[in-house]
């Protein structure tokens, strides 16, 4: 592993440059129950992020951390919001974007892969790949995301390990490297072999800290528990050692290879490997695709999208909050920012940083950053922020709906307040509204049926206005295009009943089933119709 360097330490390079190489953003994706939530505790430790473990999420009347800000989230128990979470170690910075746990908000977990440069991937080791897993890794190899495993919950009773990795290899086509290897299983755990260095870190006492494993013989395991067949350890390290794929960054920079990391997440065993592997292999903050070119993160001239939207993460002061990943340069506070969408300047006076408990106001921040930017429905989901160039940042994905509801008014002299409401909510990313062209009220679309609970308790909350919704006559909304302006128009005049438009003013066709999207879609030659739209 010689030719592994951590780049923060090299030389001679500009101190823009030297910050960018010290970030580390990634998200975790896991099948829930997998103990996401219990690693972000331990990783939040290790950087002193929180000072105990179990206030990420701790139920009942404990819950009431950051990741609570909606009551909604409190009366399901469950994880509605996404947020970011900064800690350092050992001189690098990591910024750990969560996702929400719940399917119904899958949309918002899609976003916040685009912001991340790379992913540890949660496996139970009874369980092995889960149907969440192999969702979120194929929007992850969509966008060419390194993973890195981490096989958990290895103090219990586990598959067998070989067909673990097999599993990965086979159902995900990604190459293992095994960095750790299992001593004993389930109750007999003792810990875990250094695969390329040799020896074995134990689970008593070895949990708490990185640094190099305990040196035991292997022999010496048998004395730490009689149930051991040693010499059968012995030859499957031998095995795992000579057998195991080499680790090659360039395979797993490029999503081809994982390396692989066993512990028990709850014991806080394996963590620090896995973080020591995040510093060592994740990349830093890579060069992100723009309308216009690519932009390097060492680019000096500050850029920045947003990926997520949030309200209300501080019941007392009402605020929004814009979830800008940082792209290129540096910013500063009260600089000024360009918001190309609007060609609008935008002051940047009080961005925040996140920690697990805390924000506090950053004064710089660099490119892999995460910042949260207050404001007042200024910023919307997919915006881009530079330092004056024009260009917009491409990639952030809004899904078609798969939940379409006409929303009904009890009030109906508050329509006007519904419409400003709708449009905030849309921006937002909470849902999508689509506006019939025939003038009919609005649709509200989502992925999830949760989404719909959340508008309702919002506009409720937020906006003092009670709505029920409504099944609408269609079902299905897609997005229609076309490279000919007028085949296009010609198209819209003659379905004028079933198209809306999206938050942006884009055209979506909207049809009663597959059946009729089918028929017009035969019909409708140099159309495009899709369900995933870049948000500009
Ligand atoms: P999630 O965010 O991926 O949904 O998982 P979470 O961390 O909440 O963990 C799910 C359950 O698995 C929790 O138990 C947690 O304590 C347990 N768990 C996590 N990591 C390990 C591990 O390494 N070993 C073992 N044995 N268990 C682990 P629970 O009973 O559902 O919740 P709780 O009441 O303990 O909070």
């Amino acid at each position: 592993m010689s030719d592994i360097a951590i780049s923060a330490e090299s030389p001679a390079r500009s101190p823009l440059a030297a910050e960018v190489s010290r970030r580390r953003t990634f998200a975790i994706i896991s099948h829930p129950d997998a103990g996401k939530t219990t690693l972000t505790e331990k990783l939040l430790l290790f950087g002193g992020a929180i000072n105990l473990a179990g206030q990420v999420k701790a139920k009942g009347e404990r819950r009431n951390t950051r990741s609570d800000w909606m009551k909604i989230e409190r009366e399901r128990g469950i994880s509605v919001v996404t947020s970011v979470m900064t800690f350092e170690f050992e001189g690098l910075v990591f910024n750990l974007l969560d996702t929400p746990g719940h399917e119904d908000f899958s949309e918002d977990t899609y976003r916040t892969l685009t912001a991340v440069d790379s992913a540890v991937m949660v496996i139970d080791a009874a369980k092995g790949i889960e149907a969440r897993t192999r969702k979120l890794f194929e929007v992850c190899r969509l966008r060419d995301i390194p993973i890195i495993t981490f096989i958990n919950k290895m103090d219990r009773d586990s598959r067998d390990v070989f067909e673990l990795l097999d599993e990965i290899e086979k159902t995900l086509a990604l190459d293992t490297t095994p960095m750790t290897w299992p001593v004993g299983r389930g109750r007999d755990f003792l810990g875990t072999y250094d695969v390329a260095n040799g020896g074995v870190r134990l689970l008593e006492g070895g949990g708490a800290k990185t640094g190099a494993a305990q040196q035991i013989e292997i022999a010496e395991l048998g004395k730490l528990n009689a149930n051991l067949d040693v010499s059968a350890v012995k030859d499957e390290l031998e095995l795992v050692t000579e057998a195991s794929k080499p680790f090659e960054l360039a395979a797993f920079r490029e999503g081809h290879l994982t390396p692989v990391y066993f512990g028990s997440a709850l014991r806080n065993f394996g963590v620090g490997d896995l973080l020591e592997g995040l510093g060592k292999f994740a990349p830093e903050p890579r060069a992100q695709e723009s309308d216009q070119r690519k932009v390097e993160a060492t680019d000096p001239r500050m850029s920045a999208f947003v990926f997520k939207i949030q309200a209300n993460m501080d019941p007392n002061h009402r605020d929004r909050i814009a979830f800008a990943r940082l792209c290129s340069g540096k910013l500063s506070r009260g600089m000024k920012a360009k918001l190309v969408r609007t060609g609008k300047s935008m002051p940047l006076s009080s961005p925040q940083f996140f920690f697990a408990q805390d924000r506090s106001v950053a004064d710089e921040a660099f490119a892999g950053d995460v910042v949260g930017i207050p404001n007042h429905g200024t910023l919307r989901i997919g915006d881009t922020l530079t330092e004056g160039e024009d260009f917009n940042f491409v990639g952030v994905p809004s899904f078609a709906p798969e939940i379409v509801r006409r929303v009904r008014l009890t009030d109906a002299m508050k329509a006007k307040k519904l419409k400003e409401a709708l449009q905030q909510m849309s921006e937002e990313g909470v849902v999508q509204v689509f506006r019939p062209r025939d003038g009919a009220p609005a649709l509200v679309g989502v992925v999830g049926a949760l989404q719909l609970d959340v508008l309702k308790a919002r506009l409720e909350a937020e906006y003092a206005l009670p709505v029920e919704f409504e099944v609408s006559e269609f079902q299905l909304a897609r997005w229609v295009s076309s490279d000919d302006r007028k085949k296009l128009d010609t198209f819209i005049a003659a379905n004028t009943s079933s198209i809306a438009d999206d938050v942006d003013g884009d055209p979506v066709y909207l049809a009663r089933n597959e059946f009729y999207l089918g028929y017009t879609r035969e019909r409708a030659e140099g159309i495009a119709f899709t369900n995933v739209k870049d948000v500009k």
